[in-house]
């Protein structure tokens, strides 16, 4: 008789998207008449800068001629791709990563999820509370984090770094020590940064201690202040400690067409093998690469035309994250986030938990947000919503919230 992977069984609940999804479902099915604004998962709503869609265009023509036809993309992804990258992500903001330490691939939640596997089960990692649920979840799904305990919310084996207010949101070096750090910033979900002297903290400690950080730079495009580090490889050090994630979902708007890429330096070793030998191996095995029209489509991101459109998609961004904050910060909510990242970390008023105040948003305001904890015992009582709807939206939802 099969048996099954028994650590599934220690999730608790649904994927959090799921439930809210399954929830605002509900919700519509029984009250048809109204009109949600979604501001719940980061998901993007404006449409791909034109520069992208003719490459996308003329990468399809290329498909329908013998000559020009791709079959199976080089599995780390193709070298137009990743020069660009190692260029303009890289090189260009005085960072040593080569193009073939670029893995492309179709998204950085695959590959945030994927990355634990090169690693010993018997590795503890320290995470973020609030945190991005899949990097917790997929910890779980391979065994590394033992049981969860449903009083402290937590798994007993993993260490949790708390994020809060008095700390700006900002994990301390732990007093346990880890093998593997998740980090993200600009952070998912409290829009919190660190500058770059408080990331070198973070490599020096984990060249220090032998221990790997795997840095999530989805946001990056949303950095504005120039303390902030738009790469852990600003930071000296970090080529030896350190992998990082990229996405091409916030920056391009990608969600609906995935694309994304991981960085790991060659210098990155435990003992004799690199890290990225392994990766390598793992790609090579599990995964087809990304499909080509969609990588001409990052190719497009960078080049002058792409550059300057979403420059101005950002923008328009932005500017809805700094409606959401200037707006509740009227209506007398305690905010943080918004500047640098597109997500606004919010109080919830009134000592309500995070599902109530999911569900009076819900149903007075019609508005969907992520309830805080869905995130991590330290979300409790917070709430987080998304620059990413229309602006028209944005502004609709922000006077429903004050008109309650
Ligand atoms: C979020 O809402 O946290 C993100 O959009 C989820 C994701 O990028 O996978």
């Amino acid at each position: 008789m099969y048996k099954i992977n028994e650590n599934y069984l220690k999730l608790p609940g649904s994927y959090l998207f799921s439930t809210i999804g399954k929830k605002v479902r509900a919700f519509e099915a029984a009250n048809p008449d109204k009109k949600i604004i979604r501001l719940g998962i980061g998901d993007v709503t404006q449409p791909l800068a034109p520069a992208i869609i003719e490459a996308l265009h003329s990468a399809v023509d290329e498909m329908s001629q013998a000559e020009t036809f791709r079959g199976y993309a080089p599995d780390l992804g193709y070298e137009f791709l990743r020069n660009v990258i190692a260029q303009k992500d890289y090189k260009d903001r005085g960072c040593a990563i080569e193009a073939d330490e670029i893995f492309v691939s179709d998204g950085a939640k695959c590959d945030s999820g994927n990355i634990q596997e090169i690693f010993s089960v018997d590795n503890k990692i320290a995470v973020c509370d609030p945190v991005y649920p899949v990097y917790v979840d997929t910890n779980v799904m391979a065994g590394r984090t033992g049981e969860y305990d449903e009083l402290t919310q937590n798994f007993k084996d993993v260490i949790y770094m708390p994020c809060l207010a008095e700390n700006g949101f900002a994990p301390e070096l732990p007093t346990e020590t880890p093998d593997l750090i998740y980090l993200c910033f600009p952070n998912n979900p409290t829009g919190a940064t660190i500058t770059k002297a408080q990331l070198q903290e973070w490599v020096d400690y984990a060249n220090r201690v032998g221990a790997v950080i795997i840095y999530d730079a989805a946001y990056e495009a949303y950095i504005v202040e120039p303390e902030v580090p738009h790469s852990i490889y600003e930071c000296e050090g970090a080529r030896t400690c350190a992998i990082e994630l990229h996405s091409f979902s916030k920056n391009a708007g990608f969600t609906g067409v995935r694309l994304g890429y991981t960085v790991v330096p060659k210098d990155l070793k435990c003992g004799d093998v690199t890290l990225h030998s392994l990766w390598a191996r793992r790609h090579g095995t599990k995964y087809n690469g990304a499909p080509y029209i969609i990588q001409r489509a990052g190719e497009a991101v960078y080049s002058e035309k792409g550059q300057a459109q979403l420059k101005e998609q950002i923008a328009y961004y932005q500017k809805n994250a700094s409606t959401i904050l200037q707006g509740l910060k009227e209506a007398g909510y305690t905010v943080s986030g918004g500047v640098n990242a597109p997500y606004i970390w919010l109080k919830a008023p009134n000592g309500m938990t995070s599902w109530e105040f999911f569900d009076y948003l819900l149903e007075k305001a019609n508005v969907v947000g992520t309830p805080g904890s869905g995130f991590g015992a330290n979300g409790e009582t917070y709430f987080r919503l998304t620059a990413f709807g229309s602006y028209e939206n944005t502004v609709e939802a922000i006077d429903r919230i004050k008109a309650l």
